[in-house]
């Protein structure tokens, strides 16, 4: 049985709910899930995860969120051989900063520099549109389980 970790970096909320929706998303389908904090998370522990989707917000001009950040920093000093993980990831932004989604950007450079492989394309919520992160996470996650290795 596959397990998916559901990791996310969150400052005021928003990703903690896409990760739940992404998570049960994947629930549905009979999928074991695990959702957690990436201050919960050691590095040391990703390599072991099959399957890991990311959820990351941007703060201050650019950054991770503070829950995100500490981990990002010991990805780059440990910096695991991930080349057996597979991941997927999603953004929450707003396009009114010019360093729109540049979070989940920054995760995703470091997951790839360690080897590990990215599975379906990287959302990015916008909170200046329309759309309901949880709408987006709903549909992201449908089309990320049709990539999903048997
Ligand atoms: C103080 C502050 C700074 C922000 N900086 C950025 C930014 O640099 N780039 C971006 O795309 N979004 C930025 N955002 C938008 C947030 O990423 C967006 O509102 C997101 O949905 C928040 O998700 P969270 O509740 O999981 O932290 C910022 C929001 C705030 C309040």
């Amino acid at each position: 049985m596959t397990v998916v970790h559901v990791l996310y970096g969150t400052e005021s909320g928003n990703a903690e709910m896409v990760a739940d929706d992404i998570a049960a998303a994947f629930g549905d389908q009979g999928y074991e899930t695990v959702t957690a904090e990436l201050t919960d998370v050691e590095v040391s522990d990703l390599a072991a995860m099959q399957i890991a989707v990311f959820v990351s917000s941007t703060y201050g001009e650019g950054g991770l969120p503070e829950t995100a950040a500490p981990f990002h920093d010991a990805l780059l000093t440990e910096r695991p051989d991930l080349s057996g993980v597979r991941f997927a990831a999603f953004g929450l932004g707003d396009s009114i900063y010019e360093t729109f989604n540049n979070a989940i950007e920054t995760i995703r450079t470091a997951l790839l520099e360690l080897g590990a492989e990215q599975i379906g394309t990287t959302a990015k919520h916008d909170a200046a549109s329309t759309t309901p992160a949880t709408e987006l996470a709903d549909a992201w996650a449908r089309e990320l389980l049709t990539l999903m290795p048997a």
